[in-house]
């Protein structure tokens, strides 16, 4: 089922997300993620971009020579990074807002898959890439935080814009009963 995507504003985007605990009861909200991720067309999203409160991301980045499958990264938590690269990144939570972001080129994560296991690798190139950007909304981080003040002008009138959006939809919410 595709679900309403968290934008800007929500603080459910600046907080830390509990870990997954019981892998059980995760496989709906697993294929929630990815119908909302293709849906939008995003290569990567993170549970809290659809407002559940969970350390959980998909990626999908079969469309290109280097990786053949979707994927599915709970508890994740990088241990050790390599190098650095420089890439224009978007975000589905920031609508119409793209900028080069600097990150560390490889990174070593320790997470669960789907199933709960245990599992420690190394990643690289754009599945690398994505893996940051997902981690950071899973640590409240977004993007725009790595803009110095001067840069972060350059947005402002936008994110105010995504700001009051976001908190309408909340009222909405509100005065229909269906808070999330
Ligand atoms: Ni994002």
């Amino acid at each position: 089922m595709v679900r309403p995507i968290i934008t800007y504003g929500d603080p459910i985007l600046s907080k830390l997300a509990k870990p997954v605990s019981d892998f059980s009861c995760i496989e709906d909200l697993i294929q929630d993620m990815f119908d909302t991720m293709y849906e939008e067309e995003g290569i990567g999203l993170a549970a809290n971009q659809i407002g559940i409160d969970l350390n959980l991301l998909v990626v999908d980045i079969s469309h290109t020579e280097e990786w053949d499958e979707s994927m599915v990264f709970a508890n994740v938590e990088i241990t050790d990074f390599n190098g650095e690269s420089v890439i224009e990144e978007g975000c589905l939570s920031l609508p119409e807002i793209r900028f080069d972001v600097t990150r560390p080129e490889e990174i070593v994560l320790k997470y669960q898959d789907q199933t709960g296991k245990q599992i420690e690798s190394e990643f690289g190139g754009l599945m690398a890439r994505v893996l940051q950007h997902e981690i950071d909304h899973l640590n409240g981080v977004m993007m725009i935080d790595y803009l110095s003040p001067l840069q972060f002008q350059q947005y402002k009138n936008r994110l105010q814009e995504l700001t009051n959006r976001q908190k309408e939809e909340t009222q909405e919410q509100f005065s229909r009963g269906i808070v999330l």
